[in-house]
């Protein structure tokens, strides 16, 4: 008998209210990660949202909210939001994984970030593709690499694409893959990487249309 990969499609109800994905992903055990987190960060947002944004994974403070974007990271998306003509309230945002994955600093109680597996995105990938098909936004916007790769492939570079305006596989919207904020915060000439990241969103603003009907 084939070995069957552990992931969350068997937590997934078949539903598209957000509220009932939301209460269902709470007791996910679709990979490792429960474990040692807090809480699940389910994304939040209206579930008319003309976009959807995609992180990589909550960080120490989304892992204490329960809530994503809500560090510094989030503040910054907040203000190149702002900056970008794209309206926040429109904005539904989540994460390619939905829990906090750290290591233990040798000393001291803080926790240190760490990238999650291809493994853990790809069993985590039915919660957002469930997000995809409850809000049914017009554009996806991922933020940095692992979320990019989560939908577009592992041989995806951000590198060499961001910025550009592409259709979603399998979907009726728009693409767009930048950076992740935090690697904004991180740049060593912060101001021209917060320049440039904007300037992404900016072409992400573009494929909305004037209205939703
Ligand atoms: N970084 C992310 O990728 N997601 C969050 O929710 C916060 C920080
Ligand atoms: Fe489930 Fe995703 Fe959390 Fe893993 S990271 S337990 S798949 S919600």
């Amino acid at each position: 008998m084939a070995t069957r990969t552990q992931d969350a499609s068997e937590f997934v109800p078949d539903t598209r209210e957000l509220s009932r994905l939301r209460s269902a992903a709470a007791t996910c055990r679709g990979c490792g990660l429960y474990r040692d987190a807090t809480q699940t960060v389910f994304g939040d947002g209206p579930g008319n949202a003309r976009v959807l944004m995609v992180g990589e994974q909550p960080g120490d403070y989304e892992d204490r909210a329960g809530e994503p974007f809500v560090g510094p990271a989030g503040r910054l998306l907040d203000r190149a939001l702002a900056e970008s003509a794209i309206d926040r309230e429109q904005v539904y945002v989540t994460n390619a994984v939905k829990h906090f994955k750290f290591v233990r600093a040798e000393r001291g109680k803080q926790r240190i970030h760490k990238k999650p597996s291809r493994t853990e995105i790809v069993a985590c990938r039915p919660w957002l593709l469930a997000e995809l098909d409850a809000t049914r936004p017009e554009l996806v916007v991922f933020l940095g690499a692992t979320a990019a790769q989560a939908l577009l492939g592992s041989s995806f570079r951000v590198t060499r694409e961001r910025g550009n305006l592409l259709d979603l596989p399998e979907r009726p919207a728009k693409a767009l893959a930048t950076v992740h904020p935090s690697s904004v915060l991180r740049a060593p000439d912060r101001q021209a990487a917060y320049a440039d990241f904007v300037a992404d969103l900016r072409v992400a603003a573009t494929a909305l249309e004037p209205a939703k009907p």
